[in-house]
């Protein structure tokens, strides 16, 4: 699926493209508009981070959708599902994918993209999610603090073009969004956890200062993850609650 002319908005300038797109949404438009911005004065990263990106370089956009059939207990399935598609994307360009638990996206220790999804829920369950995606595409030199950026330029000394990567993330993201929608959770928690960094490794994790060998057993529906240690203690943990110990 490629989207339309009518579904896609592209603006020059923008603080951020998902306040632009929360705003739409107070205007009710309709399911599946991109916002996409060749620069943004203001973008927003998680945690209250400022996600850096030189104008005209790289793909940042937000995708809305109104998911009233998911569960609100179950929304991290979307995070996994745009974490997916974005591994699927990259993998047929670079080697090494991986998604940094929860939802960053890696290129061996290097993140290449960030993923920011706000939702909101009405009763039981969604009611909006505005998908916000940074891609490092044709950056070459990163100025801020994030501590490890890198580009698809950078990798591959290849220029890409930005709104075909948007098309092919787009067309990816809504073939796994119908998994989802049909159900097909056990695919989707498979295929995350395969591609997740650390999985199926004995590594070191960090927690309140302490640190302790673990291995990554599943991601719960909340997105918390689950670490089993050596004695076969199973403990599970929010974001920002542990950390990988890169050595
Ligand atoms: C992160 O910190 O890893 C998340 C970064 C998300 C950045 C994207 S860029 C497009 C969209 N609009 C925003 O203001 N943020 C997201």
């Amino acid at each position: 699926m490629n989207i339309t002319d009518k579904n896609i908005i592209i603006l020059d300038e923008v603080e951020s493209t998902n306040n632009y797109a929360k705003q739409l949404i107070a205007d009710k438009a309709e399911e599946g508009t991109v916002v996409l911005a060749h620069y943004q004065e203001n973008g927003k990263g998680q945690q209250g981070n400022f996600w850096e990106s030189e104008a005209n370089k790289n793909l940042l956009f937000s995708l809305i959708l109104y998911p009233n059939w998911l569960g609100a207990g179950k929304q991290f399935l979307i995070s996994k599902v745009v974490s997916l598609a974005l591994v699927e994307v990259l993998k047929i360009k670079i080697e090494d994918v991986s998604i940094k638990w929860p939802n960053d996206i890696y290129v061996g220790s290097k993140k290449i993209a960030g993923i920011l999804i706000e939702n909101t829920i009405k009763g039981t369950n969604l009611e909006s999610s505005v998908i916000g995606i940074g891609l490092n595409v044709n950056q070459e030199l990163f100025v801020s603090s994030a501590p490890n950026p890198i580009s698809l330029k950078q990798l591959t000394g290849n220029y890409f073009q930005i709104q075909s990567v948007l098309n092919e993330f787009i067309a990816t993201f809504y073939s796994l969004l119908n998994d989802l929608k049909q159900g097909n959770y056990s695919k989707i928690n498979e295929t995350y956890l395969l591609n997740l960094f650390g999985n199926n490794e004995w590594r070191l994790y960090r927690k309140e200062g302490k640190e302790f060998v673990a291995r990554i057993v599943e991601i719960g529906n909340f997105g918390q993850l689950k670490l089993e240690e050596k004695s076969g203690l199973i403990s599970e943990f929010m974001f920002k609650e542990v950390e990988f110990v890169v050595l």
